[in-house]
């Protein structure tokens, strides 16, 4: 069968470990895909960068909306991150002409994810984003997929791998808040700007996703009450342990008789909780729902691998994807149709 052709922007932490596993892999997703999976373009600030794989004799383009209009791909895989652009516009310009794209971007989703899905839909073209939340956990699919039929009540838990991380090590080891960050920064889990990580920003960017696909409302990053972890202190963490609790910065968008309510803060949780015992950079998400029940997925939060493994399988997906897959819905049911959100009183 025919090669699927992509296109990756962004050679980064995820970025260059996706290109890793595309290239040592090859033979290995061939079998499984049905057919090969095959980069044929790239971008990233810097030319010539070691990436840790050859990627010579692959096309460079020195930006990446061309990259998404010009070059002959069937996926654009963005993973420069940013709600802006180039991001948006690179995303926007493939989506327009019918290419299929992959993402791993919750802040872009944020702003722009029902615009975005509209013109997915519009243009009958796959939008696939499992790793813009909870990292390598396919939460995405879950209530994308696994879940249809369900009505959901509640969607909470760990989303951010940095903050966690950052909590896990100061009560464990006993280090400082600075020196924790650092550290999360050089394992490749915070964003480019570590306050949307500790200020809770890209935790409320995910619950909004999660709150989209769970209750069909509008994504509104910015209507979700928002407090991070600058100001949890070695004393808090312990003041918490001897009260029998745990903090964590739990992101929660819950049903309520007057509409969805959405709120990211740190949460005491008692010690004896399966979600206490999420540590270092490990997210979970807990899903609520009338006919399966409660379901809980832990799973590693962030990080190159466990990342670039979400969103291979985003791309698998496409490859294997049946005549009319692209039919599906992206975002809500379909994206122009959504419930506006309503904050709870
Ligand atoms: P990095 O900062 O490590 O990499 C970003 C990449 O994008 C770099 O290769 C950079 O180029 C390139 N880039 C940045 N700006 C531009 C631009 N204007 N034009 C072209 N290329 C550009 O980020 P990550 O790999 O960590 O994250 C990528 C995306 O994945 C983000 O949306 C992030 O939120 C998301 N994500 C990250 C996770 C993680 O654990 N790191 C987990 C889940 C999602 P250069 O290398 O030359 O500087
Ligand atoms: N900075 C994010 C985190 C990356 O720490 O969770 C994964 O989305």
């Amino acid at each position: 069968a025919d090669a699927l052709k992509i296109g990756i922007a962004g050679l980064g932490t995820v970025g260059a470990s996706l290109a890793k596993i595309l290239v040592e892999r090859r033979d290995m997703l061939t079998t499984t895909c049905g057919r090969p999976i095959e980069i044929i373009a790239v971008t990233a600030r810097t030319k010539g960068r070691d990436r840790g794989v050859d990627l010579s004799a692959i096309e460079w383009f020195d930006d990446s909306v061309a990259l998404a209009r010009e070059a002959k791909i069937d996926v654009f895989v963005e993973l420069m991150g940013g709600a802006g652009d180039p991001a948006y516009s690179a995303v926007k310009a493939a989506l327009s002409r019918g290419v299929h794209v992959v993402t791993a971007n919750k802040a872009l989703l944020a702003a722009h994810g029902v615009e975005l899905a509209g013109i997915a839909e519009k243009n009958g073209c796959i939008l696939n984003y499992e790793a813009a939340v909870a990292g390598g956990i396919p939460v995405i699919k879950a209530l994308r997929e696994s879940l249809t039929g369900n009505t959901i009540s509640r969607v909470y838990g760990i989303m951010n791998g940095t903050c966690n991380y950052i909590l896990t090590k100061m009560e464990k080891e006993g280090l400082s808040f600075e020196a924790c960050l650092k550290e999360a920064q050089r394992l490749g889990y915070a964003e480019a700007d570590p306050a949307f990580d500790i200020e809770g920003n890209d935790t409320a960017h995910k619950l909004s996703i999660l709150t989209t696909l769970a209750f069909g409302t509008k994504i509104s990053a910015d209507d979700i009450y928002l407090e991070g972890i600058t100001n949890i202190s070695i004393d808090d963490i312990r003041a918490a342990a001897d009260l029998g609790y745990r903090i964590k910065l739990l992101g929660v968008a819950q049903k309520t008789d007057t509409g969805v309510e959405q709120r990211v803060h740190p949460t005491m949780v008692p010690l004896d909780s399966v979600i206490a015992q999420v540590d270092g950079v490990t997210n979970a998400v807990a899903i609520e729902s009338d006919i399966l029940g409660e379901l809980l997925m832990v799973g590693p939060g962030a990080g190159g691998n466990a990342t670039a493994s979400a969103v291979l399988g985003d791309i698998a997906d496409i490859a294997k994807s049946r005549p009319g897959a692209q039919t599906v819905p992206a975002l809500g049911r379909p994206a122009a149709s959504l419930a506006p959100y309503k904050r709870a009183q």
